[in-house]
């Protein structure tokens, strides 16, 4: 098997399909299929070990009033409700007057860690004295940005005890992402820490918390429209207020509800063609306050509104990287009116709390089975081997059912089919 496998970088997709489908025994249909999902273009050179694409379907949320604009949101995900809890989150939103969205700072910081630090003071000094010094050589490591308005910001040390320091860099990246280019700099401050203060430096990397690329989301509901009758309205206001606080005083909890909110989130970073396990890791990181994970968005009852609130770290961009050399990304990005980072994590963070909106509310309501059922009945029927023309008149069918499961799904296939060939023959 190693053999087979040596210098595997270097052989064409074709060449690794051949070794696999050897080695591992794949079918002429699994290898027709892997063949057939090849991309063309770019993508193939975008990682290591290329063999074929894995697609996901990409849909668009409707109904996002977003400060004051309407907003079409490109989404890709593999989960069946998400897109439609999404468009019926937005909509509610929109009809209580849009979602109102506001980038706080939009700046990258990376960090240079230095180990077996005697005297944190000596360390903090020199960094102060040669500040100017510093941020000089993270300029010229990256001229580039500096040409483009961006560039390193400031370089301040922090003590993290057992005798390691890091030295934090912030830059502004502009439009891009700006992890290759701020880790260009880190490595090259990095050098001149070893070679001028003499002293080993561990490692150089960007941070991903993305606390100072902070985006809020809010929207205030009038408690009268959640409902027809205004005791029911008033009843469902209390009980989402008090399911978002549960998320606060339970990470059991506060886990689920923060999922439900980056099922919109990851969907649309991913349409944007941008690092969502970056996404992911600063937005749990962010949901520790007071030492405890909590939901990281909060509904209250004030008077006769209910007003929600989401802030996110959305350290995302929306030039360089992936963004160029995905084939979607700058059609989606037309489709969503980005023309800039800010607008992007703007809707990001307005499609995490219409999602929210739209989960607890279903939740605290009907309950969540009965909005997701006919999404679950049709992935049911795709499980069973439906084709694209069986999918609508079988979901009908199960649709009809009080819980449907695989075995009746098959079951109703089956004459389904034999109904079609019965209907053959008679002609
Ligand atoms: C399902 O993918 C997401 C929810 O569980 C979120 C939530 O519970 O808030 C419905």
């Amino acid at each position: 098997m190693e053999a087979a496998f040596s210098q595997f970088y270097k052989r064409t997709p074709e060449q690794r399909l051949a070794i696999l489908a050897d080695t591992l025994g794949l079918s002429e249909t699994e290898q027709q299929e892997l063949k057939q999902r090849a991309a063309q273009g770019d993508a193939p050179l975008l990682i290591e070990n290329y063999l074929t694409t894995y697609q996901l379907p990409e849909g668009v949320a409707v109904n996002f009033r977003v400060n004051d604009h309407d907003y079409v949101v490109p989404m890709v995900t593999e989960e069946p409700s998400v897109i439609a809890a999404a468009s019926n989150g937005a909509k509610q939103l929109a009809q209580a007057g849009g979602i109102t969205a506001a980038v706080h700072s939009r700046l990258l910081t990376g960090q240079v860690v230095l180990s077996d630090v005697k005297v944190f003071a000596s360390i903090d000094d020199w960094v102060a004295l040669h500040q100017d010094e510093l941020l000089d050589v993270a300029k010229q490591a990256h001229p580039s940005i500096v040409k483009r308005g961006g560039g390193p910001k400031s370089i301040r040390t922090r003590d993290l005890g057992e005798g390691f320091v890091s030295l934090d860099l912030t830059v502004d990246v502009q439009a891009a992402m700006g992890a290759n280019m701020m880790n260009t700099m880190l490595e090259a401050i990095a050098e001149v820490v070893q070679n001028k203060l003499h002293h080993t430096t561990l490692f150089s990397i960007l941070s991903n918390a993305g606390v100072q690329s902070l985006t809020t989301a809010t929207v205030s509901v009038p408690v009268a429209q959640l409902a027809d009758e205004l005791a029911d309205a008033q009843q469902i206001a209390k009980r989402i207020a008090q399911a978002s606080r549960i998320a606060q005083l339970d990470p059991m909890r506060a886990v689920t509800h923060n999922k439900g909110i980056m099922n919109g989130v990851d969907a649309v970073v991913i349409a944007m063609g941008n690092d969502w396990r970056a996404i992911e890791s600063a937005a749990h990181a962010f949901a520790v306050k007071d030492n405890q994970y909590r939901g990281l968005s909060q509904w209250q009852l004030e008077g006769d509104q209910l007003t929600g609130t989401l802030t996110l770290p959305l350290p995302v961009g929306t030039v360089g990287g992936a963004t160029k050399v995905l084939p979607l990304v700058s059609i989606n990005q037309k489709l969503a009116q980005i023309s800039s980072p800010e607008d992007l994590m703007r809707l990001i963070a307005a499609v995490g709390l219409a999602q929210n909106f739209a989960a607890i509310k279903a939740l605290v309501t009907s309950g969540i089975q009965k909005g997701h059922m006919k999404m679950q009945v049709r992935s049911l029927a795709m499980t069973v081997g439906a084709t694209p023309s069986e999918v609508p008149v079988l979901t009908g069918q199960l649709m009809s059912l009080k819980d449907p499961n695989e075995s009746q799904a098959k079951q109703l296939l089956i004459k389904i089919r034999n109904n079609e060939e019965e209907k053959h023959a008679k002609r």
